[in-house]
């Protein structure tokens, strides 16, 4: 049965309280700014252009349907975040409904989904990044411009710039909260700018020609791209694992994770459509700057190298919020006894995890530096669409066993909204390839060796201690 021991919730809210833990201070605003800043980034700049090739014009439709399980998911998120808001994300809350071993395969499942989505999201803000440069005559020796076998024919070995990234934004983060979340709100000020310029700029172009016909590749194709952008949303869940430095969680936290969501579906519906009506779809094979080639379509250059700068801007906070939510999870498992102490402590002068958000930065950096994008983007989506099942049948399960507790925030219609995500993204799950299944299978086949050759035996609910 120790399998299934649950930390007391009671006992998890004061020592979220107690002394020397993390310092409160992020209000709503703040909340929302970090929701769209882990949200709008790669899978918008980058991966549109594969949706097009996938599933057509039809690819608003495959944003609408990934936008749905997550909006079914948020809604259980944000109940459960303003039931338990300490740090940790739903590692935390499967901890205290499900028991330890299902918390310690999601906490496992976010170091995946977390920790590769600052990998992949370095690795696209490389690519605008050398565009950018290359737009001044500056090249780096290819060698250096990514990792190996990611473009065919070339010889590339290291990703350097995406390591750079890397460094640079783990030493903002390991500063403090307070200056990394200001940053992000001017970055995510500019990147949100940049969209609304495409949107309206965009909009004077449009061929409805471009439109017809609409759906291409069918649902088959809609899906399949519906499955591959859903990376696009990842992130409002980043916003959670931040419970435990909210000045009001029960409040705030259901603000800051829908009202993010909802901001960015609607942007990326209009992207989309606006892209797709700019552009005949076909002419995004190969392309990895595909807003930016809408508008150079469009003879909008000017535009367009603006549209540059607000991605490199965009990807940067999206980088830093998931580090972010990252070094939390990792700071809770560790907290627990899941995961070596010493990446649970405090800097006595910044407040933060320090060291924990040092071995996130050197290890995810290094990742971004050999892996190509392709790879890592599926594993990040089979990984989260996983947490956002289990976070769904939590809700049901907490509901059932501990009906009493204060709910600020209640998730409507449970149990069909639960229901409804869990269905939603196993739907996109069977979209998913075969390799990304198996590599999945493994890291949670790690997950488990190391539960059961460490973590059980240290847990601060091993009975010895
Ligand atoms: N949603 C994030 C992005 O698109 C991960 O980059």
């Amino acid at each position: 049965m120790s399998l299934f021991r649950t930390k007391n919730l009671d006992h998890m809210m004061a020592q979220g309280r107690a002394e020397g833990g993390l310092k409160k201070v992020l209000g709503p605003l703040d909340l929302v700014l970090m929701g769209v800043g882990a949200i709008v980034g790669t899978g918008i700049f980058v991966l549109t252009g594969t949706g097009a090739l996938t599933a057509g014009p039809a690819l608003t439709l495959s944003f609408v349907i990934a936008a749905l399980a997550c909006a079914f998911a948020a809604l259980c998120y944000a109940e459960f975040a303003s039931t338990v808001p300490v740090a940790g994300s739903i590692y935390t809350y499967t901890y205290a409904t499900m028991g330890e071993l299902v918390a310690w395969m999601i906490g496992w499942d976010l170091l995946l989904e977390y920790g590769l989505a600052t990998s992949a999201v370095s690795v696209g803000w490389s690519g605008y990044f050398q565009s950018l440069l290359s737009g001044f005559g500056l090249h780096l020796p290819t060698a250096l411009t990514a990792a190996p076998g990611s473009v065919p024919g070339v010889d590339t070995l290291f990703n350097l710039p995406a390591l750079l990234i890397m460094l640079f934004l783990t030493a903002m983060l390991s500063w403090g909260v307070r200056e990394s979340a200001r940053m992000n709100g001017i970055m995510v000020a500019i990147k949100v700018s940049v969209v609304i310029l495409f949107i309206v700029v965009g909009a004077g172009h449009v061929e409805p020609a471009n439109w017809k016909p609409f759906m291409p590749f069918g649902m088959n194709g809609v899906m399949s791209a519906a499955a591959l952008v859903f990376f696009a949303f990842i992130g409002f869940d980043a916003v959670t694992s931040a419970a435990e430095e909210v000045k009001r969680p029960e409040r705030d936290l259901p603000i800051g994770i829908i009202g993010s969501l909802a901001v960015c579906t609607v942007l990326y519906v209009l992207v989309s459509a606006i892209m797709t009506g700019i552009v005949p779809f076909q002419k995004f094979a190969g392309v990895d700057h595909p807003i930016s080639l809408a508008l150079q379509y469009a003879n909008e250059g000017w535009f367009a190298g603006f549209v540059d700068l607000g991605a490199i801007l965009g990807m940067t906070t999206v980088i830093l919020v998931m580090a972010y939510g990252q070094t939390r999870v990792i700071f809770a498992m560790s907290r627990d006894g899941l995961l070596p102490a010493k990446l649970s402590t405090v800097h006595p002068k910044f407040g933060t995890p320090f060291f924990a958000t040092w071995v996130v930065g050197i290890v995810f950096g290094l990742i971004a530096a050999v892996v190509p994008l392709g790879v890592l983007a599926e594993l990040i989506n089979i990984g989260t669409l996983a947490a956002f099942c289990l976070v769904s049948v939590a809700v049901i399960v907490l509901r059932k066993r501990r009906p009493d507790l204060h709910r600020a925030f209640r998730c409507p219609g449970v149990p069909v909204v639960p229901a409804l995500a869990v269905l939603f993204c196993l739907a996109l799950m069977t979209f998913l390839s075969r390799t990304t299944w198996i590599a999945f299978g493994i890291w949670l086949v790690i997950g488990l060796a190391i539960y059961f050759g460490y973590s059980r035996r240290n847990s601060r609910l091993h009975p010895k201690l």
